[in-house]
């Protein structure tokens, strides 16, 4: 299996940006132990970061024959991209989205997100763990298909 790991705008900041809601890991941190439980499962992972939305979307689109699933921590784009969730439509490729603080029980703009509808399924609220937790459900439609 292949999987892409996209990470949006200021999760390159992970470990010194406030760390009360994100954690003290790093996103090194997280690369490593996605990259740990993924290889244990003979799966391959292409892990990115940008600041930048039409990035991602060309990360997105690319991922076609590329990638079997992608998981997405979008950051505040998940709450205001239209492009985002036109392009994991557009890709066909099964997404699950990712966020490590749970964003249903944090500011009220945060409860919308604009790709849940078409994303595979959200998992949120467990911190770095969301990420791992993301790579097991990425395992299990994988072998489902
Ligand atoms: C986030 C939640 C978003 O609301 C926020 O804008 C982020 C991080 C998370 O991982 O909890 O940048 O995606």
């Amino acid at each position: 299996m292949k999987l892409l790991v996209l990470n949006g705008p200021n999760l390159n900041l992970l470990g010194q940006r406030e760390p009360d809601i994100y954690g003290r890991t790093t996103l090194a941190d997280i690369e490593q132990s996605v990259r740990e439980l993924a290889g244990k499962h003979g799966a391959e992972v292409d892990f990115r970061q940008s600041n930048l939305e039409g990035e991602l979307v060309t990360w997105i689109q690319e991922a076609r024959g590329n990638a079997d699933v992608i998981l997405l921590n979008a950051g505040a784009y998940t709450h205001t991209s239209v492009a985002l969730r036109d392009a994991i439509s557009g890709t066909g490729v099964p997404t699950i989205e990712v966020h490590l603080s749970n964003i249903h029980a944090r500011e009220e703009f945060r409860h919308k997100s604009l790709i849940a509808a078409v994303c595979k399924g959200q998992i949120c609220g467990f911190g770095a763990a969301s990420y791992t937790l993301a790579v097991h459900a990425s395992l299990s439609i994988s072998s489902k298909k």
